[in-house]
């Protein structure tokens, strides 16, 4: 008989709508947050990823487990392996959640973290998501709110996806042994530059959204104002780097291979999210 399933950053964009998707289900779920904040209909866990202290109640009764690494650091694998070798000593199969193209870099954090996980003996899926489509809504928030999208992305395309199909495709892996041992590349539909994801977002808003592309150095001024932690703020502007070179825009079909259903627009995205951008 199936055992509960342990959500990391179930407070997170991603984890959130999973752990409801999940419950809405029948599933048993552990959500576990550093606060230990309640979640209707879900047992909940204090757990913090860099305290293995607070490993085996989080883990007690649990054979699947939702991994994420939490944003803003980038020292993960020295605490994500000691949760992965806990995971993998109990055979609880583990759904990481990466990044787009991280397999091609060796020396990405991400790409060792993987590499531990890989090579850890339990089961696992790794899912990549490219650019979220929701960051429109939380880093770019402020901005947006102004009618500017201020990121140093030149006239490079992205195919955004949204946290929702990164979500589905987890649970799709969690609930199923089909897609053990494989990595996926989750993408939107389609690849956009940031000026036609402008006009997308102002269309939906109904407010003037225009795309700036700033340089590196304002970028990073732009987030260190906003009280990002500068090494992060670097990290981001690499990444824009990166999407600059063209290594955003590929499109794959790997939501709709773990959903059975095509991956969200950007248009369907911000229709859905319009209130968040007018508050
Ligand atoms: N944004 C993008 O475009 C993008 C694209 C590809 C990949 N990613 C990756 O996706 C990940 C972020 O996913 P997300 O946006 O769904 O997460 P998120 O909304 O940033 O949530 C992060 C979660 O991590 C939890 N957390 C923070 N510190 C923790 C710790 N020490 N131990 C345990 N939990 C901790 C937080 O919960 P509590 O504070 O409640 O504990 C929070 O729920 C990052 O690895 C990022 O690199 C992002």
């Amino acid at each position: 008989m199936s055992k509960k399933i342990l959500v990391t950053g179930a407070t997170g964009n991603t984890g959130a709508y999973l752990v409801e998707k999940l419950l809405a289900s029948g599933h048993a779920v552990k959500a576990a947050s550093r606060s230990g904040r309640p979640v209707a209909g879900a047992e909940v866990a204090r757990f913090d990823l860099t305290e293995s202290s607070t490993y085996p109640a989080a883990f007690e009764d649990v054979d699947r487990a939702f991994l994420i690494i939490p944003a803003g650091r980038l020292n993960n694998v020295e605490f994500l392996e000691p949760f992965i070798r806990f995971a993998a000593d109990r055979q609880v199969k583990i759904v990481f959640q990466t990044a787009y193209g991280v397999e091609n870099d060796p020396t990405s954090p991400y790409r060792r973290a993987e590499l531990v996980l890989e090579r850890a003996g339990a089961p696992f899926t790794i899912l990549r998501p490219n650019w979220f489509s929701d960051n429109f809504h939380t880093f770019w928030l402020p901005a947006i709110r102004h009618g500017i999208i201020a990121v140093p992305a030149g006239d490079s395309k992205s195919s955004f996806v949204d946290t929702r199909d990164i979500a589905d495709s987890a649970f799709a892996a969690l609930t199923s042994s089909r897609f053990d041992g494989r990595g996926f590349t989750l993408t939107g539909p389609e690849a956009l530059g940031y000026a036609e994801a402008a006009a997308i977002l102002a269309k939906a808003i109904g407010r003037p959204v225009e795309y700036d592309p700033v340089s590196d150095t304002q970028f990073i001024a732009i987030l260190t104002g906003a009280g990002m932690p500068e090494d992060y703020a670097a990290h981001l502007a690499e990444l824009f780097a990166m999407a600059r070179k063209g290594w955003t825009s590929a499109v794959t079909d790997d939501v709709q291979e773990l959903t059975g259903k095509p991956a969200r627009s950007l248009a369907v995205y911000a229709a859905d999210n319009r209130a968040k951008f007018l508050g």
